[in-house]
């Protein structure tokens, strides 16, 4: 019989990394990963369909469960700074399935994440090419596969994903400063947007504050929750972090702090200065700004999403690959995706299978339909870390530098809003996710449970 809830012990552990983050590099790292698609694009999409303009009380929601989680996963990764965030925590709490079941929905988490993020990024740079330089991109590599509308791969988001994992294949400091650079853009373009906006506040457009009601509200939040998601690609850097046991736990709250501050004024700004009903669009930040009349900044927005919406890929993908190489590392995946680079020091194996894989994904899949299938496996994944920091407590296992405060009346509220939001996305989403759970427990069973490096 098969061991399969067998533990795996992370005291001493300590990477394979060269330590070489500081604070603000990691909470560069999760405002790169957070603020992205999510508030560029989805963000109109949910108002248009779901919450109208008490999208902004969605954002609320989510802030409150991603808030609380957070605060979990800066115990948890104060207590064992190494790579893989979740996946290893639930390893050590869990053991092995849970923990093979987590990683396999991090994998989509971030995989199907940096892809669909991509798709996102090719709306605002062909709206950019076309409102500022009159170039536009033939119509058939302009979207995901869809052989009705004319469409047979986004070129552009195929193509961007392969300099990002160049980029991350090249090293992780490379790639952090890249990222620092980037993050400050994003909070210049958002900036911009928030200034050149208020003026032009109508009170009107929110006078019908609920017009889907609260159902909208919760459906909303529960797509939406996409914009938050990323902070946790910070615990994945772990291994590469000075200090791990203070900067992990305070990069994962500063991030998220300054990203909920930027959402609630983004979206509040976005359903005031035009009405709900039209921001159905790709590139609703850009679109409202040319509505009311502001080009030059409109145009401001759309470069800087471009550029900005890169960030999110860059640390997604980076998530992505530590999440393989984490995996790999423990022989529930093929051993070879764990070697790291002589020269680079990065898991070079595990960044070129991400790239070649994500490209195509990329390439051909549209956003709204993935955005959802993320939440579904990510919000999983939250659950078993929720599970795994009540069975680290009670087995005494952790000696966290953090700790959450109000355990008792925090954890089950994290429960219930886990379990309220995953009730909030849609059929096809549920069936997608087990599809994609049946096919990793599969993997598991024939691969990962006769090869890990437990068994020795
Ligand atoms: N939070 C990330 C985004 O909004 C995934 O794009």
């Amino acid at each position: 019989m098969k061991d399969i809830f067998r533990k795996k012990d992370m005291s001493g552990a300590n990477g394979e990394f060269h330590r070489r983050l500081g604070l603000l590099d990691v909470t560069f790292i999760g405002i790169g990963a957070i603020i992205g698609a999510g508030i560029f694009v989805i963000t109109g999409q949910a108002a248009a369909t779901m919450a109208g303009p008490a999208i902004v009380l969605s954002f609320l929601m989510g802030a409150v469960m991603i808030g609380i989680t957070a605060l979990i996963y800066a115990e948890l990764s104060s207590a064992y700074p190494v790579a893989g965030s979740a996946y290893s925590f639930t390893f050590a709490s869990l053991g092995e399935l849970f923990a093979w079941l987590v990683g396999w929905n991090l994998l989509l988490e971030y995989g199907v994440a940096t892809a669909a993020v991509a798709t996102g990024w090719s709306g605002y740079l062909r709206r950019f090419l076309e409102e500022s330089l009159g170039v536009s991109i033939p119509q058939a590599l302009s979207g995901a596969y869809d052989p009705t509308a004319g469409t047979y791969i986004d070129i552009s988001a195929f193509g961007i994903i392969l300099v990002i994992f160049w980029l991350l294949g090249m090293g992780i400091k490379e790639s952090a400063r890249v990222n620092t650079v980037i993050v400050i853009i994003k909070f210049a373009v958002l900036i911009t947007f928030i200034v050149f906006g208020l003026p032009h506040v109508d009170f009107d457009n929110i006078a019908n504050f609920l017009p889907f009601g609260w159902e909208g509200v919760w459906h909303a939040a529960a797509l939406i929750l996409f914009a938050y998601l990323g902070f946790d690609a910070i615990s994945t850097v772990a291994e590469e972090t000075k200090e791990p046991q203070k900067n992990i736990p305070w990069g994962l709250i500063l991030s998220l702090a300054v990203s909920v501050v930027f959402f609630i004024l983004v979206s509040f700004t976005l359903t005031a200065i035009v009405p709900y009903t039209e921001l159905n669009v790709p590139d609703a930040l850009a679109f409202a700004l040319y509505k009311v009349n502001e080009p030059f900044a409109a145009n401001i927005i759309a470069l800087g999403a471009v550029i900005t919406i890169t960030t999110v890929m860059l640390v997604m993908g980076l998530g992505f690959t530590r999440i393989l190489f984490a995996m790999a590392r423990d022989g529930l995946l093929p051993k070879t995706l764990s070697t790291i680079h002589p020269k680079y020091n990065t898991p070079y194996k595990a960044t070129l299978i991400g790239g070649a894989l994500l490209s195509f994904m990329a390439g051909l899949l549209p956003l709204k339909t993935l955005a959802e299938l993320v939440n579904i496996g990510t919000l999983f994944a939250y659950l078993m870390v929720a599970v795994a920091i009540i069975v680290l407590r009670r087995e005494n296992k952790i000696a966290p530098a953090f700790k959450v405060p109000a355990f008792k009346i925090l954890l089950p509220l994290n429960f219930v809003l886990i379990i309220f939001m995953m009730a909030g996305l849609s059929f096809e989403t549920w069936v997608r996710f087990i599809v994609w759970v049946v096919i990793g427990m599969a993997i598991y069973w024939f691969y990962g449970s006769k090869h890990s490096e437990l068994n020795r």
